[in-house]
């Protein structure tokens, strides 16, 4: 398939050895660019703010997978790593009135007033991991590994039911999820495993209903089943426990890095000067946690950013290049919390736009206080720059973040 890819195409690194470097170059190439993604497959690079702006909401852009004419005439090898995200039955890649009778399933647990009564066990978790954490002082310890990973999926586990009993498996199951472009067999049969335990979560509360969302969902799946399938009861608990993780992780270790290589303005957080909320939204714009979101497909033919789009033709959105755009935000890649964007699209847009913002703004708000209170002489451990990115094209971050707790 290699052969059939255009050469000016730009050949997106999946390894993500310079990220920022990679979006520059994306960005000054155009608002929409032919990029090669791992696999490889071809695709749409949608680069630059405004016109990514535009991609998200445009009606002729869809995220259902029968309109990828690449995936039909089968040239989208079926190893993909990425086929799990575009092949999911969520609501992810639906449109329409489809697209809305599975969000509104979720959406309340989701909204502002639902989240903001999470608070308390999402500090109550972030108490805990900073309690264990003083174990390691002075360090080195892996802030990714220790803290940013287990917040959010304990609060995520909670939210889906899942026991406190099986955190261990998850943990090297999600490990792999976040290398999917290291070994694809490898990625895929861990995939299959996360299946079978969420498989395990929907039966155990099956048998024993708790105050939790799959226990919700299986009584809309089992007393009026029209509404929810089977397969999308399983894809709907892994979709949230997916799309609510790794997400997460990165915001937070995005947050902390950049924190500790800007001492001037983390000490106007910890004054309180600043709101903590100002390092998140700065965090999400500068350094996007997520990279590269696939698929849209152009239903016809698509006028975006003076290129035409071939019907049947697959989009991607880069976030992480969008954040960074010159033309959008003044000084783009100097992070700069004192000064936060009025507005971003790391969330996404539209109709499609993260169902979990609230929850993700919260946590990591949480999680940055927290750990900045406790730990007031937290510092790197090594220079920021050498640190290794993770090697996927879904995200951006990395793969550990070595501080030093002080004693
Ligand atoms: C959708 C980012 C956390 C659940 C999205 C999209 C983005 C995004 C960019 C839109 C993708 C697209 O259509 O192009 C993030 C970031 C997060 C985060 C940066 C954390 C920092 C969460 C959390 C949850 C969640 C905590 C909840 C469990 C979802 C779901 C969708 C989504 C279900 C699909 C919505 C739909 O298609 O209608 N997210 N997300 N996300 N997010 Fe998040």
């Amino acid at each position: 398939a290699a052969a059939r890819l255009r050469p000016d195409r730009i050949v997106i690194d999946g390894r993500m050895r310079d990220v920022h470097e990679q979006n520059e170059r994306l960005r000054r190439a155009g608002p929409v660019v032919p990029v090669e993604l791992p696999g490889p497959v071809r695709a749409w690079a949608v680069t630059r703010n405004d016109a990514l702006q535009a991609a998200l909401v445009h009606p002729d852009l869809s995220k259902e997978l029968r309109h990828w004419a690449d995936w039909a005439d089968g040239r989208v090898p079926r190893d993909w790593p990425l086929s799990n995200i575009v092949t999911a039955q969520s609501m992810i890649t639906k449109e329409g009135a489809e697209h809305r009778r599975l969000r509104a399933l979720v959406n309340k647990a989701f909204t502002a007033r639902h989240v903001d009564r999470l608070r308390p066990r999402i500090a109550h978790h972030a108490a805990a991991l900073l309690d264990a954490l003083a174990g390691h002082a002075p360090g080195p310890v892996d802030l990714r590994l220790h803290y940013a990973y287990p917040l959010p999926r304990n609060v995520i586990c909670e939210l889906v039911g899942m026991p406190e009993t099986w955190h261990a498996d998850l943990h090297k199951l999600t490990d792999s999820l976040i290398r999917v472009t290291d070994d694809a067999d490898y990625a895929a049969s861990r995939m299959g495993t996360l299946r079978e335990l969420f498989a395990e979560v929907i039966d155990l509360r099956r048998r024993e209903p708790g105050d939790d969302l799959t226990s919700a969902l299986i009584a809309v799946r089992d007393e009026e089943g029209r509404r929810l399938t089977e397969r999308e009861l399983h894809d709907m608990v892994m979709t949230l426990f997916i799309a609510g993780h790794e997400t997460t992780i990165n915001l937070i270790t995005n947050a902390a890095r950049a924190l500790l290589a800007h001492p001037g303005e983390l000490a106007r957080l910890r004054s309180g000067t600043l709101p903590w909320s100002a390092a998140v939204e700065e965090t999400l714009r500068w350094d996007s946690p997520v990279a590269y979101f696939p698929m849209r497909y152009a239903v016809r033919d698509v006028d975006l950013g003076g290129v035409r789009i071939g019907a049947g033709d697959a989009v991607v959105a880069c976030y992480a290049a969008a954040g960074r755009d010159g033309r959008r935000y003044a000084d783009a890649d100097r992070f700069r919390p004192s000064d936060p964007p009025a507005d971003h699209l790391s969330f996404g847009h539209g109709e499609h736009f993260c169902l979990g913002a609230a929850l993700a703004r919260t946590e990591a708000e949480i999680a940055l206080e927290s750990l900045f209170t406790a730990f007031p002489d937290l510092a790197p451990a090594g220079p920021s720059e050498g640190l290794e990115p993770l090697a996927t094209p879904l995200s951006n971050s990395v793969r550990t973040l070595p501080v030093m707790l002080g004693s």
